[in-house]
């Protein structure tokens, strides 16, 4: 692996955390999908050479618990959710290189080899531990089979996971007052022995690979924290009959405790971006793409994860890959969460988005890509709500983009049946050139949002360009330079768009008559000049009109209040609406006059680096794009914000505040913030950075 820039000579692979095939998809989980895909695209953009690849997880306790509440065996169970999972991806133009599923042979393989591996090298070793245990049933109860109290916050949890609480993964054994899921019995600890895998002796090379290590700042942060608080050794086996059983070792002949044991299903799942490559590779044939100069030699591994498995990618799995000789990630990309209307998705509630049942709406894949991948940045959490899906695409695909490419083309074909027979103007090639430079700079910067952001700029200057020469009243001749510049405009927000818009930006490929396809295109084809002749054009996107996202809101409410029925059993404190007693200070009695207030220059800015400042118990030192220049702000929220996620973040700024000096950094402006918890204000991001505030 190197650490140049994109594209590297060597091959890439984007992988995306395998789905559980245990129930269906929700919009939420197509975040990382999405993701991954449209980084893809974008990488490949670039001229990377990229693999992308993923499969269905099929084992462990999420699969084997479901299997048993449906009365399924757990193979067939997962096959089923498999299958849907492998017809629902290419839906959403998630289309992977190769999607596997771990219980196939070639994953099975590559288990036996790595764990060998770690044995061979020393870090496999037993220990005599606790497993919850079901004395009635006498039946072992691993991971999820068993539910319990978080030894670290006191949260209801699983066995394996404090996944209402603190988050933290939990080792057997460590979980308290274990109750059986399936049988409900109190369950007792008993002593077995298992297999071990050392990781606590790779703290040095995992705070190495951690310095090393791109992606989101996230996947870096969190891991130190947990290297500093000592690294735990790693239980690699259950008491369980559904997974890879543990390869059989030719030393440990006289031991026979791994014979009853299986692997643990985070053994194997990780594995299966190997194998799932490999399979690839059989596939197309290794002149095409060699999964072995990608895992074994020098190619490019990029990891797109939700960020409750960041510990599971930057500690075992690493591990893992280092003592097997295997190549280390170059990047965790790993997303913030996802609500929907401000609460979290919940599948067994039915308080969520179907995949399916987006498209039955009518929706295209198209849009809620779109939203998906600007919404937010990718560390963010976001939130889905069908009025703010209406606005994006109404604003920005409809408003923007759409009306851009349709009224330039129209013009274009009406005027002079295609491109009209002149120069590019040097004016439109320099603003092509930095939107493309600004796509590679977020491709290089993980940022799909920023990539994708460039696109929507250029077509956003389009606009202003053809209004600014309103062609409309030139004559033929003289309107020609300006068309022909907006059709090139449009040709490069083909190319842009394509990422994340694929089959629109395969319509409009195809509107303009251009060679080949807009999916093999790479950035150099944004400035190739367009067809002479092209037929009519059609509108690339439609308006989602106020009604039906009312009619959706008001099916969705249905179902909130359904699950918010079956949620009044448990305690649940966070409904409640937040600041709904606070204390408000009255309004003010006097009034100003216009004047006033057009004395305060408050402009659109979004952050691009924020960093707390060292002797301050609360400044943050920032800095803020302001479209006209940068302007370094200190502000007082660093106990109110997590200071790493503000980068990309849009604020509305004083810009004509009065400069201060504060711990000897000047204060140029003052970003806008709600109430004692300083939430910043932000905007829906239609306007331009630089945007007077009126
Ligand atoms: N199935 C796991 C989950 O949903 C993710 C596995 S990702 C991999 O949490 F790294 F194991 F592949
Ligand atoms: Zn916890």
């Amino acid at each position: 692996m190197s650490h140049d820039e994109f594209p590297t000579d060597d091959p890439a692979v984007v992988t995306c955390g395998l789905p559980y095939a245990n129930g269906d998809l929700h919009i939420g989980h197509l975040r990382t999908y999405v993701g991954g895909d449209v980084l893809t695209r974008a990488l490949e953009k670039l001229g990377q050479e990229t693999a992308f690849v993923s499969g269905s997880d099929m084992h462990g306790t999420p699969i084997a618990v479901q299997a048993i509440e449906d009365d399924i065996d757990p193979e067939a169970f997962a096959l089923e959710y498999h299958e849907q999972y492998e017809e629902t991806f290419p839906r959403f133009d998630v289309a992977f290189d190769n999607y596997g599923h771990t219980h196939q042979e070639t994953n099975r393989e590559l288990t036996h080899e790595i764990v060998e591996a770690l044995e061979r090298e020393g870090y496999v070793e037993e220990q005599e531990i606790k497993v919850a245990w079901d004395p009635a049933d006498d039946q072992p109860l691993p991971d999820r089979y068993v539910v319990g109290t978080c030894p670290y916050c006191g949260e209801t949890a699983r066995g394996d996971e404090c996944d209402e609480g603190c988050g933290r993964h939990l080792e057997p054994g460590e979980i308290e007052d274990p109750v059986s899921k399936i049988s409900g019995n109190p369950a007792e600890y008993r002593e077995r022995t298992h297999k071990f895998f050392t990781v606590s002796k790779l703290a040095e090379y995992l705070s190495e690979f951690l310095d090393r290590l791109e992606g989101t700042p996230n996947a870096q942060n969190q891991p130190r924290q947990w290297i500093k608080e000592g690294l735990q050794d790693w239980c690699i086996t259950r008491d369980l009959d559904w997974g890879f059983e543990y390869p059989e070792v030719a030393d440990a002949a006289e031991d026979d405790t791994a014979e009853d044991l299986v692997l643990y299903v985070w053994v194997d799942a990780p594995i299966e971006y190997i194998a799932s490559t490999k399979q690839y590779t059989e596939r197309v044939g290794p002149d095409t793409y060699d999964w072995e100069e990608t895992w074994k030699e020098s190619g490019e591994i990029v990891h797109v994860i939700g960020r409750d498995i960041i510990q599971h990618h930057t500690i075992f799995w690493p591990a893992m890959l280092h003592v097997a000789d295997y190549n280390e990630p170059r990047a965790v990309v790993a997303s913030g969460f996802m609500s929907l209307d401000g609460d979290a998705f919940s599948t067994s509630r039915n308080r969520a988005i179907w995949a399916q049942e987006y498209l039955d709406e009518g929706f295209h894949p198209d849009l809620l890509r779109y939203y998906l991948t600007t919404v937010g940045g990718f560390q963010d959490d976001i939130d889905f709500s069908w009025d703010r899906f209406r606005e994006r695409v109404n604003g920005e695909l409809v408003g923007t983009v759409g009306n851009f490419a349709y009224r330039s083309l129209l013009f274009a074909y009406r005027n002079y049946e295609g491109t009209p027979d002149v120069d590019l103007s040097s004016e439109v090639e320099d603003r092509i050139v930095e939107a493309i430079d600004e796509f590679e700079a977020g491709v290089n910067d993980y940022s799909i949002r920023k990539a994708t952001q460039a696109a929507v700029d250029l077509a956003s200057f389009g606009n202003e360009y053809i209004q600014r020469h309103e062609p409309w009243n030139l004559d033929d001749e003289a309107a020609a330079p300006v068309i022909r510049d907006c059709v090139q405009i449009a040709k490069a927000v083909a190319v842009l768009m394509q990422p994340v818009t694929p089959e629109t930006a395969r319509r409009l490929w195809d509107q303009l008559e251009a060679d080949g396809s807009v999916a093999d295109a790479t950035l150099e084809a944004a400035l190739e000049a367009p067809p002479e002749s092209f037929g009519e054009p059609t509108e690339l996107f439609e308006k989602i009109p106020a009604e039906r996202v009312a009619e959706l809101n008001e099916k969705l409410d249905e179902r909130v209040a359904d699950a918010t029925d079956s949620e009044e059993t448990e305690s649940d404190d966070t409904t409640e609406s937040e600041g709904g007693d606070m204390d408000l200070e009255p309004l003010a009695d006097e009034r100003i006059d216009f004047d006033d207030f057009q004395g305060l220059d408050i402009r659109v800015g979004e952050i691009v680096a924020a960093e707390p400042i060292e002797d301050s118990d609360d400044l943050v030192r920032l800095e803020v794009d302001i479209g006209l220049e940068t302007r370094q702000v200190v502000a007082g929220i660093k106990q109110l914000h997590d200071v790493e996620t503000l980068p990309d973040t849009r604020v509305v700024l004083l810009a004509n505040m009065e400069k201060a000096e504060l711990f000897g950094y000047e204060s140029n402006g003052m970003v806008l913030a709600a109430g004692e918890e300083a939430d910043l204000l932000t905007t829906h991001e239609d306007a331009p950075l630089g945007s007077k505030i009126r």
